[in-house]
């Protein structure tokens, strides 16, 4: 693996140039903060920073509230506030002197103090006029890695497994394996994440054998001084499967007590083990449905098993049963019902938008409406619908989108971080999971600027209230170069990237028009005889001579009434709808007059063919950036970003060429043509 790749945003070539602003560390050196903070500084400038104490000037106090350097601060109370995890970032000034100081109630809150405190030397915000206070958003931060137990990733860009990796051919864990974990984990601290679920949400049964248990232990063993929990995704059939069991009915005293035995054994091996993800009754996977029981049968039954020893349960509630209704639909109709009624140890994951991970989706008509049942957002770093990890898709815009999207429950301002992270439901739990784009490529991710998805994706787990501007403006400064003659139009390619895919992916509403199956390019003619209707694109553009879209207003399915008012008002009037949804929830003529003054056909050219401008702009800009970038990387991207700029060139002909044939109009001439081979 490449030096290079490994280091991903810890590269802090700065500290150097900042280490003068510190006469020393005064800090119990026993402390997994302090060594990390003092490792990394000899691995970064060759030099330990001395340990001090006294009333030395410019120094660094490092501690949590039970340490004797912090005690005499008179800070307490700030702490105790911040919580565990939380931390103070001060400059503190005594008889003339300044000090630095990070501090925490705990250790754990201690190591995401010491980070910040590298990340602002880095990014050049660093002052002697610090006043900093920091606790999460959420209280679990969680990857969703969909590894396989043979080392393939579902959905994954990047490589094979960084966790399963020997589990067949090579049943030892190597040092390999160890400095791996570490690294990973090292960079998930510095960014708030708390937590790993290490397989697949299609999870084997064998996940739970004795076996893979121990490696799991393993990799729970790497991952705990980082404060990072380990949580296993389950197969609901598991009893049956792994267990010889004759059923796996949630409410059969010996398969709970199959669960209960299973959970005791994993806690014996992990004894901070976080829980279980579950995906049941879902894309033909097993679940309580099977056994005519519901969700919160199953997911309270495994929350009894987990409770004694502080574990949760997140369930899924992507499900979708073919051909019921409105596949936007079905999550809602089947979870509102059980509203309430879930234990206290129980979480709903709930994907951002109502069908699945889409370019741009409305968000999830489920946050705001369950108010009895925490939900916690899944978001999809790994970008299966936005060109692997081909295309530059700065992710973070689409995720603050997702976040600040105001639901109404609660009158206006109840977005959806504030219905998920404790500020409007005074729920316990709080969480969000992101799927992870992590595998053993040299650059971790596939693509360089895939990392900024992990980065950003953890950066808004802590604080869902950061900006994409800011989340962009520090990655790239700690990734690449602090030049603003870089920062800046690398940071407007990044802000802009993900609308020029959806721009030229699946522009105004549109949705799932991707091939079947891989998910890459375009398709939207797919007819797979036989197969689900609602994996069929035709299913959602609904193209035809009379016009385009799905009609999920009142004269149609009727989704728009999962929405609270205004919302439902403002989506389901096709005059009122914004333009970004508007053929989510409108089967509109060709003609249909446009808030631009176009009609939607010529919209619809316009907008493929910006999405095409933009990905042209993008390759301009960064060949504009080769001084500042090693060769390496500079041309990683360079050619990827050509891939990205032909990938779009193919999306807009492949769907024009396609919707003309209904639209029976031009496509404009001042727009590029499409290449005919
Ligand atoms: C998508 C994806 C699947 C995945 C599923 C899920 O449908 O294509 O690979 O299993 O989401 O989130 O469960």
């Amino acid at each position: 693996n490449a030096e290079n790749g490994h280091q991903l945003w810890l590269r802090f070539d700065r500290l150097e140039a900042e280490s003068p602003v510190f006469s020393g560390i005064n800090a119990d050196k026993s402390k997994f903060a302090v060594k990390e903070f003092q490792q990394i500084w000899k691995e970064k400038t060759g030099k330990l920073l001395p340990v001090v104490s006294g009333q030395i000037d410019n120094q660094l106090i490092v501690g949590t509230r039970k340490d004797k350097n912090i005690l005499s601060l008179g800070i307490d109370k700030e702490l105790v506030r911040q919580g565990k995890e939380g931390y103070v970032i001060k400059t503190i000034s005594k008889q003339n002197k300044t000090f630095t100081v990070v501090a925490s109630a705990d250790e754990k809150g201690l190591l995401y103090g010491v980070y910040h405190l590298l990340r602002i030397l880095q990014t050049g915000e660093f002052n002697k006029a610090l006043n900093i206070s920091e606790k999460p958003s959420y209280s679990v931060r969680v990857l969703n890695h969909w590894d396989n137990l043979d080392g393939t990733i579902e959905r994954g860009y990047a490589g094979r497994s960084i966790f399963w990796r020997y589990s067949e051919e090579h049943p030892t864990i190597t040092d390999k394996d160890i400095s791996l974990w570490r690294e990973y984990a090292r960079a998930n601290a510095s960014i708030g994440i708390n937590g790993s679920v290490l397989n697949n949400v299609n999870a084997s049964p064998k996940m739970l054998s004795e076996e893979y248990l121990l490696k799991v232990k393993a990799i729970a063993s790497e991952l705990r001084p980082y404060n990072i929990k380990v949580y296993l995704s389950i197969n609901f059939s598991s009893p049956t499967n792994l267990g010889g069991l004759k059923t796996s009915d949630p409410l059969n005293p010996e398969v709970k007590m199959w669960w209960a035995k299973k959970v005791n054994e994993i806690y014996k091996l992990i004894p901070d083990f976080g829980g279980f993800l579950v995906k049941a009754n879902s894309e033909g996977l097993p679940g309580p449905q099977d056994f005519g029981r519901t969700h919160a049968d199953g997911a309270n039954m495994l929350a009894d098993a987990l409770k004694p020893h502080g574990g949760i349960v997140m369930w899924r509630a992507f499900v979708y049963d073919a051909g019921k209704d409105d596949r936007a639909k079905l999550a809602y109709k089947e979870f509102m019902p059980l509203d309430g009624q879930f234990r206290d140890n129980v979480i709903i994951q709930v994907k951002n938008g109502p069908i699945d991970f889409q370019p741009r989706e409305p968000f999830s008509p489920l946050f705001g409406a369950m108010k009895k049942t925490p939900l916690m957002p899944e978001v999809q770093i790994t970008q299966e619908y936005l060109g692997f990890s081909n295309h530059l898709v700065f992710l973070s815009t689409m995720w603050e989108e997702f976040l600040e999207s105001d639901t109404y429950c609660n009158g206006k301002g109840s977005t959806v971080a504030k219905t998920t992270d404790g500020t409007i439901f005074k729920q316990k739990l709080t969480a969000i999971a992101g799927v992870a784009n992590i595998g053993l490529d040299a650059n971790w991710c596939g693509h360089q600027f895939a990392q900024a998805n992990w980065y950003a994706f953890g950066r808004l787990a802590w604080n869902n209230s950061l900006t994409s501007a800011k989340i962009a403006d520090e990655w790239i400064k700690q990734t690449f170069s602090s030049d603003a003659k870089f920062v800046e139009p690398v940071k407007s390619m990044m802000l802009e990237s993900r609308e020029a895919t959806v721009n030229y992916m699946m522009p105004l509403g549109l949705h799932h028009l991707f091939a079947y199956g891989h998910h890459y390019g375009p398709e939207p003619w797919c007819d797979v005889a036989g197969a689900r209707q609602d994996w069929m694109p035709k299913y959602y553009h609904n193209a035809s001579v009379k016009g385009i879209g799905f009609d999920r207003s009142t004269t149609g399915s009727n989704a728009v009434l999962q929405y609270f008012s205004p919302l439902k008002e403002d989506f389901n009037d096709a005059n009122t709808c914004p333009d970004k949804y508007i053929l989510w929830f409108h089967f509109l003529p060709w003609d249909f007059k446009m808030k631009s003054g176009r009609i939607l056909w010529d919209e619809l050219c316009y907008t493929y063919d910006k999405g095409v401008q933009q990905t042209r702009e993008f390759q301009k800009n960064w060949d504009k950036a080769e001084r500042f970038v090693d060769p390496e990387r500079f041309t990683q991207v360079q050619n990827r970003l050509r891939i990205q700029a032909h990938d779009a060139v193919w999306w807009k002909d492949a769907c024009l060429l396609y919707f003309q044939q209904f639209s029976k109009r031009p496509i404009p001439y001042d727009i590029e043509r499409p290449v005919y081979k």
